[in-house]
Parts: structure tokens; C-alpha cells; sequence
């Protein structure tokens, strides 16, 4: 029997990336994303000046992702939006606008949880292009801006967190020691350009020890920042003369505290299927290293395309799809959050 046809559009507002996109069922017609130059300046994203941002985003970006996906605006089925975690007044555009969008149009409204979204990212088809996603259950390194995690997958929405980092998530650690390198904000994309050039073992810094399968990168940071502190004391120009190994170093660390508690995690669990979702997952010394060590151990490994690790709202319309499928509509009183609920 031929599947019914259903159309969401999908918004996500939960940081400093403005994005809506449209899809058909699992199949992702469009994907539009602005993002927010405006925190450039300052080395990390300013609550206000997200909020602003979104509010004079939000209609373009909308309607350029119904124009791009080729249908009317009368075709859409439900509305999904981020409901949090993220900052307050950036997620209150996107829900604002969703439940505005839900009334007017009368359409069901979906609430989705933005790290559920990133996970649920890996199932996410394009038009005309074979996909292979993750059997349940699967292993899931969540590594983002706010959030360092590993999930056990049972379900689209059966998720359990096994390991967390305790203070600061590895987005933030590729972020700080970009911003101590004096390289502009996001510093994970440059890290990973400059490391091509640079050597991982050129500079050594100890990992940390945690328990479990937690995370923990503020150490890092600090080691890092001492380092360059006071290698700069014999050489005032010592970031310029070696930003190549100290980018590839640090970025060698920081993937493989993950890789390390990755590989823990599936032993102890005997999962032996691992995806790795968020921004941080867009980086390509991870995916190699991961690579490399899955090849060794025997695991699947899978891997959403770029475009879809950081944030973008295809993710929160393939998770409303999967929603709208069991009737899991949100009420207008629902009310955006800051902090994680898985
Ligand atoms: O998932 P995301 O777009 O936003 C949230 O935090 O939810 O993740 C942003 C984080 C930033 O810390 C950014 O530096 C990092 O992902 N990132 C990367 C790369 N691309 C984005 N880190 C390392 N290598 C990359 N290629």
C-alpha cells in the first residue's frame, strides 16, 4: 500500500542559526539556514542579539524554504518546531512563530527536542539518493556547542544518556581554544582547516581522567591556555609560528577523549552500531579517527552529512514527521526550555 503523503515544516531557533526546511515524509525537500555573522565579533553567541536575529530572519527564511521545496504553503500538514534546550529568547522566535503558523493555518503544532533532532538527523533522506540509517539500537556521541553525550538509541524517542560531559561540552573546548589563538568564533570549522597543515602529536596534552563515560574539557582548556601562555613568554610570536601543530594537536585531544569513551561505551553496552551527530561531527580528523578505530574493532559506523551535524531545521522536521506518525502534537500553552529533558 502506497504511504500517505505528509508535509512538515520544520523551524529551529535554538542558538544563533536561523533555519526552516520542508520534507516530504522522511525525504528532505528543502533546508535553509542563515547564520548569525553578528557573534563573529565577540568570540561566541550573545543571547540578545540571537533573539534579534531570529525575529528578522525568520519570515524569509520560511518562506524560502516553502519556495525551494516546490510546494504551496496550503500543502503543509503540521508545523515542528525546537522547543529547547537552547537560550530562552532565541527559542521563543521559533515557537512563537510555529504556533502563530499553527493557528492560522490549522494545522497540529509539534513540539521536538533539539538533541532528539540532532540524533534523529542520521534518518534523514534526500531526494534521489540512496541512505542507510542506524538500526535500533545504536550508539549516539551527541557532541555539540552545549552538549557532549553518549545515547543509547532504542527508538526515535526511547533515548538514554550513558555518559555527559560534567563541565564544558567539546564545541566548547574546540571554541576556546580557538578564541585563546586568537581565531574567530566558531573555531572548530578553522581548528579542523588549520590541522590539515599541522602535525596531531607536535604538542602533548594529558587527557583527562573522569569517571564512567563522562566528558570533562575544562582541564583541557586550561592546559591549552598555559601552554601557549608560556611558550609565548620565549616567543612573542610563537601562536603565529606554530598555529598549524598547536590546531591539529588540540584537535587530536579533544577526538580522541571522545573516540576513547565511545569505544568503552560500546563494549560495555555490546552495541556495536555507533553514530556520531551535532556540529563537533562535522569534523573530519574525527570522522577519520573514528573511522580507523571502528574499521579495527568491527563496528558500523554512520555519519550524517555535514549540512545536517550542526544545527539546521531538517533535523526538526524529520523529527516531527516521526511524531505526526504517532500523534505526538503539542498544545499552544507548551512552553520553550533552556535546559536538557533527556
Ligand atoms: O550543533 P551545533 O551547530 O550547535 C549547537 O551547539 O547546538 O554545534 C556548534 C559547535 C561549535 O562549537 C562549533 O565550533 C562546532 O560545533 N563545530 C566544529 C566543526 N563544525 C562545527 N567543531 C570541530 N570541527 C568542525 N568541523
Amino acid at each position: 500500500m502506497k504511504q500517505k503523503e505528509t508535509i512538515i515544516l520544520g523551524i529551529e531557533t535554538s542558538c544563533d542559526d536561523t533555519s526552516a526546511a520542508i520534507c516530504k515524509n522522511d525525504t528532505i525537500l528543502s533546508n535553509v539556514i542563515s547564520n548569525q555573522e553578528v557573534h563573529n565579533q565577540y568570540g561566541g553567541v550573545v543571547p540578545e542579539l540571537a533573539s534579534r536575529a531570529h525575529q528578522q530572519n525568520i519570515i524569509p527564511v520560511v518562506d524560502k524554504a516553502i519556495k525551494d521545496a516546490g510546494i504551496s504553503v496550503n500543502n503543509i500538514n503540521a508545523v515542528a518546531f525546537t522547543g529547547g534546550p537552547g537560550l530562552i529568547g532565541a527559542l521563543l522566535v521559533g515557537s512563537s512563530f510555529a504556533k502563530g503558523f499553527s493557528l492560522a493555518k490549522n494545522i497540529p503544532l509539534i513540539e521536538v527536542d533539539h538533541l532528539q533532532a540532532h540524533v534523529l538527523a542520521h534518518f534523514i533522506k534526500e531526494t534521489s539518493e540512496w541512505h542507510k540509517s542506524p538500526l535500533f539500537p545504536f550508539l549516539c556521541l551527541l557532541v555539540s556547542g552545549g552538549n557532549s553525550q553518549i545515547i543509547i538509541v532504542e527508538d526515535y524517542f526511547n533515548m538514554k544518556v550513558i555518559g555527559q560531559t560534567i563541565d564544558d561540552a567539546a564545541g566548547e573546548a574546540y571554541d576556546k581554544c580557538a578564541k585563546i589563538m586568537g581565531l574567530p568564533y566558531p573555531g572548530g570549522p578553522v581548528i579542523d582547516k588549520f590541522s590539515i597543515y599541522g602535525s596531531p602529536n607536535a604538542f602533548k596534552f594529558s587527557k583527562p581522567k573522569v569517571d564512567n563515560l563522562n566528558f570533562s574539557f575544562s582541564g583541557l582548556k586550561t592546559a591549552f591556555l598555559y601552554t601557549v601562555r608560556d611558550k609565548i613568554k620565549e616567543d612573542a610570536q610563537f601562536i603565529k609560528n606554530n598555529l598549524f601543530d598547536l590546531c591539529s594537536s588540540i584537535q587530536f585531544t579533544i577526538n580522541d577523549i571522545l573516540i576513547e569513551k565511545l569505544v568503552i561505551a560500546a563494549k560495555s553496552t555490546n552495541i556495536n552500531r555507533l553514530a556520531i551527530s551535532g556540529g563537533v561531527s562535522a569534523n573530519s580528523a574525527l570522522r577519520s579517527q573514528l573511522t580507523e578505530k571502528a574499521n579495527k574493532l568491527g563496528y558500523e559506523l554512520f555519519f550524517t552529512k555535514p549540512k545536517f551535524s550542526t544545527d539546521n531545521a531538517a533535523m526538526v522536521a524529520i523529527a516531527g514527521y516521526f511524531k505526526y506518525r504517532k500523534k505526538k502534537f503539542a498544545e499552544q500553552n507548551c512552553t520553550p526550555y533552556a535546559r536538557n529533558i533527556i
